[in-house]
């Protein structure tokens, strides 16, 4: 059952994040501790998650996931009762917010709107995934699967994550792949996901060039005139720079 250990624990746990809603939200600067409880629709969720989450592992039926129900209908985020999240985490704006059963946040991880840490399909066992320490997660970012978001990852606004995250990466697009490691832009062959070959244009690339040659055999025998060869444009228009910095 619920003891006193818990309670401190929980207490402790609300002082950290109400100091992560202070340090991460600029609207947050000089707005006190009880006003932030009353209207942070984040600060109030992490909170009765707190509570869901001692329910549940304290074996008490029912009640984790009417905290959680009741969280849901307050403030649009859902975090699933058994979700384990670490200290000072801060969920920005909130809604639409979703962290699934199997999910693991770290200490000092901030979400924004949006947010889904959810599985990829039907599978049992740890199907969510998990967050290190000190990652921000943009608005919109879907992260699916039992995947590994490295400690002090970004994760870009509406990015979906499918793979494990190094640390200290920048991870955005669909699919997310790192923009940064390090600060640095990531290199090798296998880092330019902007410029990258156009098969169909190079197949009918290659067939133009050899109708055109069979045309003007053709217009050689037959004494005719040759025409011009048939373009073959990239069905993909290539934009953006390069992000190997090549
Ligand atoms: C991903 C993010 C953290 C990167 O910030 P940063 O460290 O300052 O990095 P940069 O802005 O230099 O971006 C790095 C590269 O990723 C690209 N990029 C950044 N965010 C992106 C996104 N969401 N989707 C696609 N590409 C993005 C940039 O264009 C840049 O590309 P380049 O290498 O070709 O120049 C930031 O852009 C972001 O999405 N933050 C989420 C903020 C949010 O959700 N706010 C909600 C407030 S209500």
């Amino acid at each position: 059952m619920l003891g006193l250990g818990t309670l401190a624990r929980v207490a402790n746990e609300l002082r950290r994040d109400i100091t992560a809603a202070h340090d991460r939200d600029p609207a947050a600067r000089g707005v006190g501790p009880t006003e932030l409880l009353a209207t942070w629709p984040g600060v109030q969720a992490v909170l009765s998650h707190r509570v869901a989450h001692a329910a549940h592992e304290a074996g008490i039926p029912l009640l984790p996931r009417s905290i959680s129900t009741a969280t849901r209908a307050l403030t649009g985020i859902e975090i699933h009762p058994a979700a384990r999240l670490g200290q000072g985490v801060f969920i920005d704006h909130g809604a639409g917010v979703v962290v699934g059963e199997t999910a693991q946040i770290g200490d000092d991880v901030t979400l924004y709107q949006g947010v889904t840490l959810g599985g990829t399909g039907f599978a049992t066992g740890k199907r969510h995934p998990t967050v290190q320490d000190n990652v921000t997660i943009g608005s919109g970012a879907k992260l699916l699967g039992p995947i590994t978001i490295g400690h002090g990852a970004k994760i870009g606004a509406n990015s979906v994550v499918i793979t494990d995250v190094p640390p200290n990466a920048t991870v955005v697009g669909n699919p997310g792949h790192p923009v940064r490691v390090d600060g640095r832009r990531p290199e090798g062959p296998d880092a330019d996901w902007i410029h990258l070959p156009d098969p169909v244009a190079e197949a009918i690339t290659g067939l133009a060039g050899r109708i055109g040659a069979l045309e003007r055999s053709v217009a050689e025998l037959s004494g005719g005139r040759a025409r011009p060869a048939a373009e073959a444009r990239p069905l993909r228009p290539i934009r953006g720079p390069n992000p190997a910095g090549g």
